[in-house]
C-alpha cells in the first residue's frame, strides 16, 4: 500500500508536467542545516533566485527528511505520540514561478479525492486569516464552512529564522469523534482527531535575518505531505505505527524480547521501530557515530533505542537486527541500504557494543544513589544518567518505580534548562537556520564563463569586486580582496580539490598574485593579493599558475585511485567519508571499522603504484545519472549531481562521478607514498599520501637520511649495523648491572662506619650495599649526573635519622627532601655548594654520633 502510495504521487505529478526529483541526501550541503528537514530544502536557492529555475519549472519528489533536534526538537515526543517520527518521507510538489495557488489547490484536492480516494465529507482545510484568494479558491472544491482561517502560528510556513516563506494553507481529515472521544475538536493542537495530512505553502516572501520580508522573484509552491500518515489513514490505523511501514519491525522488537506488542504500553516498541530506520538510513548516506554534529545526533538516536530495549529486557545488541528489517522493507526503493547493509550492521552492533558498556557503568550510578536515597532520588543523578550516561528520564523513572522512590523532578528539570541554555548558545547550526553569508549579491550578477579545458591563459575584464568580508566595492587599491571575471581561466576549490592559483597583469605588469579560486553560487571568484590598484570594467591578463595546477591534477588523481584500491582491497563497504586534494598532499578519509596493518598499507601503495606505472589513459566523458550508475561509477552521498554528469576513470582503474582536474594518464602522478594511517573517529579511517613533485621530494629526503646514517655508523648496511649496536647496547647493559661503586673512604666513628661521598650509578643500590656490609653505618651519597643533583642517605643501627639529615644538606644544595629514618631520598640545583655540603653532612653526623 505505502508504495503504491509514493509512486502514485509521483506518476501524478509527473503527469502533470513535473520533473521527478530523486531524493536529496539527508545531510545538505547548506552548512547551517542540520539535516535536511523538508522536500523543498533541495530548492531553496531556486526560490530566492540565487539558482536560475530549470527548464521545466515544476519538480515534484519523496523526499527522506530527518526532524531530531533544534528547534523541532523531535526525538524525545517519538514513540509516545501517533505521528512523531525521526525519520519520514515528505511527498511534494514544487511550482519555480511558475503556477500558483489557484492550480496548486486544484492539483491537491484532485489526488486527495480522486487519486487516494478519500471521502470528501471528512475533509477540512484552513487558509492564513489574511488569504481570502485561498479562501475563494477553496469555495470551488469544498464546501466554505469546512474552510477554517487560522492565524500566523498555525498557517505561516518558513524554513528556520530566515529562508523563503509564506502563508499556507492544510488539508486535514476528521477520523471520526466517535474514535477520539470529542476530545479534540480544533486544528493545529496536538490532538489526533483532526489529521493534517498535506501542506500547501504559497511561497512568497524572503525572510531576511533582521526580520523583514522581502518579496521572491516569483511566487512559487512548496508542499509537504507525510508519507506514513497518509499510508496509515487509508489503511484505517489510528497511528503511524500501527501501519504495514511500521508494524514489521515492531514484530521484529516482539519476537526479540519475547512480549506481545501492546499499544498502551508499547512507547518502547515504537521507539525503536522509529529509531532503526534513522539508524539505518544515516548510516547509509555516511554518517559515523561521533562526539559532535550530526554523529552525535545519530548515536543519541541509537542510545534512545537501545535504553528502550533495555527497558523491554533486552541485554544485548539487538537493534542491528532491527536495522536489517529496515535494509529489506525500504531496499528495492533506496539500493544503497542493500549495497551497504553489512557495513550498516557492522556499525550499528560495535556501537551497541560500546553502549552496553556505559549503560553497565549508569546502572552501577544508579545502584549507589539508590541505597543513598532514603524516599527522594536525587535530581542531579538523573541528570547526570541522562546527561553523561545517556539515560532518559523514563528509564529512570521505571527503575524507580519498581523500588518505590520518588525522584526530585524540579531540580532535573532545572539542570535540563540550563543546559538547553548552554545548547542554544553554543550550536546555531540547528537544523532550521539559513544563512546566505558573504557574496550575497553575487546571485544577481551574469554567470562567469570557464575558458575552455586546458586553456591557462587569457584576456578577461574585471565585472565584480568584492573585500575581504565579501562587500561589494568598485576598485581595490592594495591588499586582499576577491574580483570576478568575464571569463575565467581558474578553476575552483570543488570536490576536495583546492582552487587555483595564477597571476593578474597588465602589459606584462604583475598586478595582482590570485592566492585561490572559489565558487560561490556558481560564480568563480578568484581571491587575490593586488600590488597594485584594480577596478571593475580593467581588462587584465589572467594566467594559472600551471606548475602548481599540475601537482593538484596529480594529487586528484591519485586520491582517485586510492579510493579504487581500497574498495578493491578491503571490500566496498568502504566509501569515501571526505577528502582534501593539495598540491603537496592529499588526505582521504573513509569509512573502514578498523585500523590498516603495515602489510595492507604497503600492499595499498604497491597497487596505486601498480596503477601509475602501467600508465592508464583517463577518460573523462559526460553522461546522464542513470548511465553512469549502470556503468558503476561511485557517486557520494552529499553531493548534488544534475541529470547529465562528468564521469572520471582510468581506465580499468575506477569510475567516479567527479567536475574536478585530472592528469591524462596515470603514468604523470610518478610515484605515490602513504605517509600515514590513522582513525578520526568511530568508524572513519584517513590515510595522508603524497605523490608528483612531492612524493619525488619525500623519496630523497628519506634517501638523504638513509645517506646521513650511513656514513655515521660506516656502513653500507643499515640494518645489520643497527642489529649490532642493539646487541652491544644489550650487552653494556648486562655487564654494568649489579656492579656499583664500592670505593670509598670511610671513616670510622666509635663503631659507627661514617661513608660521606659523590657517588656515581644507582645511589639506592649503593647504600644498601653499605648496609649489608657494615653492622652500623651513616651513609650519605651526592650523585651529579646529567646536570641533576640527586642525594640519598642511609642508616643502620645509629642515633642519626636519615629524612632530617637529609633534608637539612638539602637545602644547602638549593633543594629539598626527607624521608624515612632509615632511608630518604632529595633533589638539589646548585652544583657549586657541594664540598660545602658534604662538610656539613658531616659535621651534622659526627655531632649526632656523639651526642
Ligand atoms: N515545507 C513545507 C513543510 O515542511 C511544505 O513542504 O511543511
Amino acid at each position: 500500500m505505502k508504495l503504491d502510495i509514493r509512486s502514485k504521487f509521483l506518476g501524478f505529478f509527473a503527469s502533470k508536467g513535473h520533473q521527478v526529483y530523486e531524493s536529496m541526501p539527508l545531510i545538505p550541503q547548506d552548512p547551517t542545516l542540520l539535516f535536511t528537514n523538508a522536500g523543498m530544502v533541495q530548492f531553496k536557492d531556486i526560490f530566492t533566485g540565487k539558482i536560475s529555475a530549470p527548464s521545466i519549472p515544476r519538480g515534484t519528489s519523496s523526499q527522506l527528511c530527518i526532524r531530531a533536534g533544534g528547534k523541532h526538537n523531535d526525538l524525545e515526543n517519538v514513540g509516545y505520540t501517533a505521528r512523531h517520527h525521526t525519520l519520514f518521507e515528505m511527498l511534494g510538489n514544487f511550482s519555480f514561478g511558475d503556477y500558483f495557488k489557484e492550480q496548486a489547490i486544484a492539483y491537491a484536492w484532485e489526488f486527495v479525492t480522486e487519486v487516494l480516494g478519500f471521502d470528501k465529507s471528512i475533509l477540512y482545510v484552513t487558509v492564513h486569516e489574511s488569504d481570502d484568494e485561498a479562501f475563494e479558491i477553496w469555495s470551488k472544491h469544498i464546501d466554505p464552512a469546512r474552510i477554517k482561517r487560522m492565524g500566523d502560528k498555525d498557517n505561516f510556513w518558513q524554513m528556520g529564522d530566515t529562508g523563503p516563506c509564506g502563508p499556507c494553507s492544510e488539508i486535514f481529515v476528521d477520523q471520526g469523534e466517535e474514535n477520539f472521544n470529542g476530545e479534540e475538536d480544533y486544528f493545529g493542537g496536538d490532538g489526533d482527531r483532526f489529521l493534517e495530512i498535506w501542506n500547501l505553502v504559497f511561497m512568497q516572501y524572503e525572510r531576511q535575518s533582521d526580520g523583514s520580508l522581502t518579496p521572491l522573484p516569483k511566487p512559487s509552491i512548496d508542499t509537504g505531505m507525510g508519507l506514513e500518515r497518509v499510508a496509515a489513514l487509508l489503511e484505517g490505523k489510528r497511528s503511524n505505527f500501527d501501519s504495514s511501514i511500521f508494524m514489521p519491525l515492531i514484530d521484529k522488537v516482539a519476537s526479540l524480547c519475547g512480549k506481545p506488542y501492546v499499544y498502551e504500553n508499547g512507547a518502547s516498541y515504537r521507539v525503536i521501530a522509529d529509531h532503526a530506520r534513522s539508524v539505518a538510513f544515516l548510516l547509509a548516506q555516511g554518517v559515523h557515530f561521533d562526539k559532535e554534529g550530526r554523529g552525535y545526533v545519530l548515536r543519541r538516536i541509537l542510545r534512545r533505542a537501545v535504553r528502550h530495549g533495555y527497558l523491554l529486557g533486552i541485554k544485548k545488541p539487538f537493534l542491528f537486527e532491527i536495522v536489517q528489517e529496515v535494509c529489506t522493507q525500504m531496499g528495492s526503493i533506496y539500493p544503497y541500504l542493500l549495497e551497504k547493509q553489512a557495513y550498516i550492521l557492522e556499525q550499528c552492533k560495535y556501537e551497541e557494543k560500546r553502549f552496553y558498556e556505559t549503560l553497565e557503568l549508569g546502572m552501577s550510578l544508579f545502584q549507589k544513589e539508590l541505597q543513598d536515597s532514603k524516599d527522594c532520588f536525587s535530581g542531579e543523578v538523573a541528570f547526570k544518567l541522562y546527561d553523561t550516561y545517556g539515560f532518559p528520564l523514563d528509564l529512570t523513572l521505571d527503575m524507580l518505580k519498581e523500588h518505590s522512590i520518588d525522584l526530585d523532578i524540579a531540580t532535573f528539570e532545572s539542570c535540563m534548562q540550563h543546559q538547553r541554555e548552554l545548547a542554544k548558545a553554543s550550536w546555531k547550526g540547528s537544523g532550521d537556520e539559513v544563512s546566505d553569508g558573504e557574496f550575497g549579491i553575487i546571485a544577481s550578477l551574469p554567470q562567469t564563463s570557464l575558458a575552455q579545458d586546458n586553456v591557462h591563459q587569457c584576456t578577461s575584464k574585471i565585472s565584480a569586486l568584492f573585500d575581504e568580508n565579501g562587500k561589494s566595492i568598485q576598485s581595490l587599491t592594495q591588499g586582499q580582496g576577491w574580483a570576478m571575471l568575464e571569463i575565467t581561466p581558474f578553476y575552483a576549490q570543488g570536490g576536495g580539490a583546492i582552487g587555483d592559483r595564477g597571476w593578474l597583469s597588465n602589459s606584462d605588469i604583475q598586478i595582482a598574485e590570485v592566492i585561490d579560486t572559489r565558487s560561490f553560487f556558481g560564480k568563480t571568484l578568484c581571491q587575490i593579493h593586488s600590488t597594485s590598484p584594480i577596478c571593475i570594467g580593467d581588462v587584465l591578463e589572467a594566467e594559472v599558475d600551471v606548475k602548481h595546477q599540475l601537482e593538484v591534477r596529480k594529487h586528484h588523481s591519485a586520491t582517485h585511485l586510492l579510493h579504487f584500491v581500497l574498495r578493491d582491497l578491503l571490500g566496498s563497504s568502504v566509501s569515501q567519508a571526505g577528502s582534501l586534494v593539495q598540491s603537496n598532499r592529499l588526505r582521504f578519509d573513509f569509512s573502514f571499522h578498523r585500523a590498516l596493518s603495515e602489510d595492507e598499507l604497503k600492499e595499498i601503495q604497491n597497487k596505486v603504484n601498480a596503477i601509475i606505472i602501467s600508465c592508464k589513459n583517463a577518460c573523462i566523458e559526460q553522461m546522464g545519472i542513470d548511465q553512469a550508475k549502470q556503468k558503476g561509477a561511485m557517486a557520494l552521498f552529499g553531493e548534488k549531481y544534475g541529470e547529465v554528469v562528468r564521469v572520471v576513470g582510468f581506465e580499468d582503474a575506477g569510475l567516479e562521478l567527479c567536475g574536478g582536474l585530472h592528469v591524462s594518464n596515470t603514468g604523470m602522478i610518478g610515484n605515490f607514498y602513504i605517509l600515514k594511517e590513522n582513525g578520526v573517529s568511530s568508524g572513519v579511517r584517513r590515510i595522508e599520501a603524497v605523490c608528483g613533485q612531492a612524493g619525488f621530494e619525500f623519496a630523497c629526503d628519506t634517501l638523504r637520511l638513509e645517506q646521513e646514517l650511513k656514513s655515521m655508523l660506516k656502513t653500507q648496511n643499515l640494518s645489520q649495523a643497527i642489529l649490532k649496536l642493539q646487541e652491544e647496547n644489550k650487552q653494556l647493559k648486562k655487564e654494568t648491572k649489579g656492579k656499583i661503586q664500592t670505593d670509598f673512604s670511610e671513616e670510622k666513628v666509635g663503631d659507627t662506619y661514617l661513608i660521606i661521598s659523590q657517588a656515581q650509578g644507582d645511589g639506592k643500590e649503593i647504600v644498601d650495599h653499605l648496609k649489608n656490609k657494615y653492622p652500623k653505618v651513616a651513609v650519605l651519597l651526592i650523585l651529579n649526573q646529567e646536570e641533576k643533583i640527586s642525594l640519598v642517605a642511609g642508616v643502620k643501627n645509629t642515633p642519626i635519622k636519615s629524612g632530617a639529615w637529609i633534608k637539612e644538606i638539602a637545602q644547602i644544595l638549593g633543594g629539598n627532601g626527607g624521608g624515612r629514618d632509615d632511608f630518604a631520598t632529595a633533589g638539589g640545583k646548585d652544583a657549586s655548594k657541594i664540598p660545602q655540603a658534604l662538610q656539613q653532612a658531616r659535621d651534622y653526623a659526627l655531632k649526632a654520633l656523639k651526642a
